[in-house]
């Protein structure tokens, strides 16, 4: 029997203040925030789901967990704890790259706070991870307490698992949550849509169940003798929004503002309203837009960050669906059907009402990206290695797995010029940890089989006269999304021109980097079954110099 849509009520996630008050100023805080199994309840009509949820107590874990609210400037601490027992409650493949413990007891978990500017002990490395009552550690383990600066421009951040091997599945059994920085001098003249009412995020993944309510991850790899377990992507056919299946709520004549996270694994969402409602892009995955920009679409690749208002005022009638039509795999997957098609439903109330919001004409203006300040320019080819039967079985940068020394290392403070060349078959949304970079230009690859050829020989972009073969068309970039981000698609068959920034954009203190310093920041497909093993794009760890 189907599941109804749209009778269960959107939550909100619970809030935790990263920030305490003493008489009137905000001091830094330290928080315990516990990774717990327990039963969530994705759908009236679904028996409750095993998951994995974070929280500041058992009872009070939630999927997704809660979100952190910080200040810009103020320290948050969290000491993430592990209470997970020691089975899985999906599968684990054990032939990819993983963090097994010696014990073989205890699910390996390690936050990463996704755009999130700290040093790198912090950051959530693959190799950091650790088991219940951090019993046993990853190589790279350093310390309990992560330490967040919030000393960036304020905005829309996501925290989730980050383990070696298993990020993958600890996303889908539930380790994922929202963190907002805010800086309320700055933000408070903007008088865009504030307070829990009105500035909510929304939180979007897919999911399949079971007919127990559990979830169910296809668990038959596409090339089982290599990977028993191991599948490249992970679709699910519910749209969940803040825990709930294609919820509902209920909403008044006025600007919302919707921070709206892809936390899927592998699946794009190309939303749109059905009544023709529009997104009034105020901020991306990094920074404030220097003005808002009004679409009718947005496609968000997995970890994409849509900070919108949208303002039902506007709307021609009193229900409004949110909706997706993007293909999956994108961009040339199958299409959507009559279930992942459909995210969630608003359902605007009649009376009219004085908005005492607004969207202002000019939001933020960071730094404009300068070319002529770039010391490097970098040649980053992402190359899947295929096995007889098409399967893909290694899919490296440069040639290079993970384990291989760091490549990239940028000075704090300066720019470069990235060139990342997708030569497979999907959209890869590339993530960088602690730098922003602006989208400066997609241009299609001419005689790309020569180029492919010559680059699975000699893994050198430059000797394979690149140059020649990056001449074809050029794609658009869509106008909310030229500003500063975190994370890109980059289109198969073309290179992707960034420039990418290695400091505090918006930074009233300055950190030094050890040179030394390891773990350092990785980057890669946010596509989240590569995430953190060998096969993934990137995991070149990159260390800062001073
Ligand atoms: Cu959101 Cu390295 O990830």
């Amino acid at each position: 029997s189907k599941l109804e849509m749209f009778v269960d009520e959107l939550p909100d996630m619970p809030k935790i203040q990263g920030f305490r008050m003493l008489n009137t100023s905000p001091k830094p805080k330290s928080l315990m925030i516990g990774m717990f199994k327990k039963k969530w309840k994705f759908h009236r009509d679904l028996p409750p789901t095993p998951v994995f949820a974070y929280g500041a107590s058992r009872r009070g874990a939630t999927v997704p967990g809660p979100t952190i609210e910080a200040l810009q400037g103020i320290d948050t601490y969290v000491t993430w704890k592990n209470f997970l027992p020691s089975r899985h409650i999906l599968p684990w493949d054990p032939t990819i790259p993983t963090a097994i413990p010696a014990t073989k007891t205890g699910i390996p978990t390690v936050v990463h706070l996704h755009g999130g500017m700290h040093e790198p002990a912090n950051d959530g490395n693959a190799n950091s991870w650790f088991t219940a009552g951090f019993k046993e550690k990853g190589p790279d383990w350093s310390k309990r307490t992560y330490h967040y600066n919030n000393n960036q421009q304020p905005g829309s951040l996501w925290y989730h698992d980050h383990a070696m091997g298993l990020t993958r599945v600890n996303l889908l059994a539930g380790l994922i949550g929202a963190y907002v920085i805010r800086h309320p001098e700055v933000e408070g003249p903007l008088e865009l849509p504030h307070g829990e009412e009105f500035d909510r995020p929304l939180i979007v993944f897919d999911r399949s169940f079971r007919k127990d309510g559990s979830i169910y991850m296809n668990s038959t790899g596409n090339n089982p003798s290599i990977h028993p377990q191991w599948q490249p992507e992970y679709f699910g056919d519910l749209i969940i929004v803040n825990g709930k299946a294609w919820p509902k709520t209920t909403v008044r004549r006025r600007k919302y503002r919707l921070r709206i996270i892809n936390a899927s694994n592998a699946r794009f969402f190309r939303l749109f309203f059905t009544n023709g409602l529009e997104f009034i892009h105020v901020a991306s995955d990094s920074t404030y837009l220097v003005e808002p920009v009004v679409s009718n679409e947005t496609l968000l690749a997995p970890s994409e960050i849509a900070d919108v208002v949208v303002d039902f005022s506007k709307s021609k009638t009193d229900e409004a669906v949110l909706a997706n039509d993007a293909p999956y795999p994108y961009p040339s997957g199958d299409p959507v059907n009559e279930l992942n098609g459909r995210v969630m439903k608003f359902t605007i109330k009649k009376e009219r009402e004085v908005d005492t919001w607004r969207v202002p004409e000019k939001l933020i203006q960071y730094p404009s990206p300068d070319l002529s300040s770039a010391t490097q320019t970098r040649y980053i080819a992402m190359y899947e290695y295929t096995s007889d039967t098409d399967e893909p079985t290694h899919l490296y940068i440069n040639g290079k797995p993970y384990e291989a020394p760091a490549t990239e290392t940028p000075k704090a403070g300066t720019s470069e010029i990235w060139n990342v060349i997708n030569l497979t078959e999907d959209n890869h949304p590339m993530h960088i940890h602690l730098a922003v970079f602006t989208v400066l230009d997609q241009t299609e690859l001419v005689k790309a089989e020569e180029f492919k050829a010559c680059m699975s020989k000699m893994n050198d972009a430059i000797k394979c006269q690149i140059s020649k073969h990056a001449r074809g068309k050029k794609l658009r970039v869509a106008a909310h999304e030229k500003g500063w981000k975190n994370v890109y698609k980059m289109t198969p068959g073309y290179v992707t021109r960034i420039l990418v920034r290695f400091s505090y954009i918006h930074s009233n203190t300055s950190y030094s980097f050890d040179p030394t310093g390891m773990p350092g920041y990785v980057y890669h497909c946010h596509v989240s079954n590569y995430i953190a093993f060998p096969f993934m794009f990137g995991g070149y760890i990159f260390k800062y110099k001073t």
